[in-house]
């Protein structure tokens, strides 16, 4: 069977520390209560778009949309893990890992007015029940960018009401699902639902304009704040947070220019969404940055936006050299002779450890943090059975030895999951870029463990077994 790892995990064990992965003896990952776990979102594994009553999502829309999306890939079938599902928990639980991180499709749980959609829920009360019996930790995230079709038909995140129809979804969702949700996420990465989906058009549903970017990024954190009590009140053992992408910028020359750039660059990526949430105001820098853009707020909003929260979630990946635009701005500058993943995205460790440290420092009131998605992407093929992801593990240790370096200075972090359990659709990229730790032939559907779960495995293995 694919996702059977026990010999290779039981032959490996006897070389205890010397693998290419396994943490250094001092490393906090050792503490068995840092949880460790793999994350996916409902669009990029599940397909059966059509199934069971599932409405149209705007990825849907945007993914049939010529020129959109690399080679014309769509999500309708993905990893079929709709169909899947039992083996994929299966896989999971066999890698030892501890924790999962899923997301929940809007579009297949609730009509356009507003009423459950049963076969939806269903599909979720199996794969929870299923997770809590092999003793996985499970954290579900609302909104992984999969909106209902008919919402951005009343204008999506620009309309104020979306806000409100997410608090009505999320109060549907605990409802029904409490007790086999240990931790809620409200939105995954507000950043590239706003700028990506309404500034630059990389992603759906595709606008460009930045005023309409700091106007969605306003609904979906107001979103965020309104749902916040309502999962508290139905579900209240659970945790609650929101999800966040962070990015690096460092600055291309020690110019006053540059470093302007960078922080300007460090503005519009992590304090355009953090301020609000932990400090209740939009940094005003993002407006030198883009004139003129500042969003319809109004009174109590920002109260409503900076509810404390049980945790944050921290998705990292790479690094952003910059330079002044010899205006307000910053461009890109992209070093030359550094290591680089299959997306060209640069690796770079320190960032993690460094933005995390930093926010301490920022944030008096920052919650827990959890890194909810890290990994990276190469092009991964079966040889012999095998998939051997050699610049993936290193990948991992080094930014798992990053998070121990932010824990060693202080920072509260208590988990970290790897992006993704498996190859998926990869949005915009569609499938050719391979972030998974297993592998997934898309004509078969076959999953493959790659050499880097298997060394996951085993240190879990070590873990769970000390003393
Ligand atoms: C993040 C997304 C996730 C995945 C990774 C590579 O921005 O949250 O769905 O696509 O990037």
């Amino acid at each position: 069977m694919a996702n059977d790892t026990s010999a290779v995990s039981d032959a490996a064990s006897h070389h205890s520390l010397s693998d290419p992965f396994t943490p250094p003896a001092d490393s906090s990952l050792w503490r068995k209560n840092f949880l460790l776990g793999a994350a996916t979102a409902s669009y990029q594994i599940e397909g059966a778009v059509n199934e069971d009553g599932r409405l149209p999502s705007i990825w849907d829309t945007f993914s049939a949309t010529p020129g959109k999306v690399l080679a014309g890939d769509t999500g309708a079938v993905a990893c079929d893990h709709y169909h899947r599902w039992e083996a994929d928990v299966d896989m999971l639980a066999g890698l030892g890992l501890e924790g999962y991180r899923l997301s929940i499709a809007w579009p297949r749980v609730m009509d356009a007015a507003g009423a459950p959609n049963r076969k939806g829920l269903d599909f979720y009360k199996r794969l929870l029940n299923r997770l809590k019996e092999k003793d996985v930790t499970t954290f579900v995230t609302l909104y992984h960018w999969d909106l209902p079709q008919h919402l951005e038909d009343r204008g999506g995140w620009l309309n104020r009401d979306t806000a409100h129809r997410f608090a009505d979804y999320a109060d549907l969702m605990s409802r029904e699902l409490a007790g086999t949700v240990d931790a809620w996420a409200t939105l995954n990465e507000p950043w590239c639902s706003a700028y990506l989906g309404y500034g630059n058009g990389h992603h759906a549903p595709g606008l460009a304009n930045e005023r309409f970017a700091t106007q969605a990024m306003h609904h979906l954190l107001l979103a965020h704040g309104l749902a916040l009590p309502v999962l508290r009140g139905n579900d209240p053992a659970s945790q609650k947070g929101i999800v966040a992408n962070i990015g690096r910028g460092t600055a291309n020359t020690d110019s006053a220019a540059d470093r302007r750039a960078a922080h300007l660059f460090e503005v519009q990526h992590n304090a355009w969404i953090l301020d609000p949430l932990l400090k209740g105001a939009y940094p005003q820098d993002l407006f030198e940055l883009w004139p003129g853009t500042e969003p319809l707020v109004l009174d109590g909003d920002m109260q409503t936006i900076s509810v404390p929260m049980d945790f944050l979630g921290i998705n990292y990946y790479f690094r952003t050299n910059v330079a002044s635009d010899g205006a307000h701005g910053f461009r890109d500058v992209p070093l030359e002779g550094v290591e680089r993943t299959q997306m060209g995205w640069e690796v770079y460790p320190d960032g993690l450890r460094d933005l995390l440290i930093g926010f301490k420092g920022t944030y008096r009131n920052l919650p827990p943090i959890y890194i909810t998605e890290n990994g990276m992407a190469s092009d991964d093929k079966v040889i012999d059975g095998r998939v051997d992801d050699t610049q993936r593990i290193s990948f991992l240790k080094r930014h798992l030895a990053a998070v121990d370096g932010a824990i060693k200075a202080g920072v509260d972090i208590r988990g970290y999951f790897l992006w993704s359990l498996m190859d998926n659709f990869e949005w915009a990229f569609g499938y050719e870029r391979r972030f998974g730790v297993v592998h997934v032939d898309y004509g078969t559907q076959k999953r493959t463990v790659k050499r880097s779960a298997e060394l996951v495995a085993k240190f879990l293995k070590e873990r769970k077994a000390r003393v």
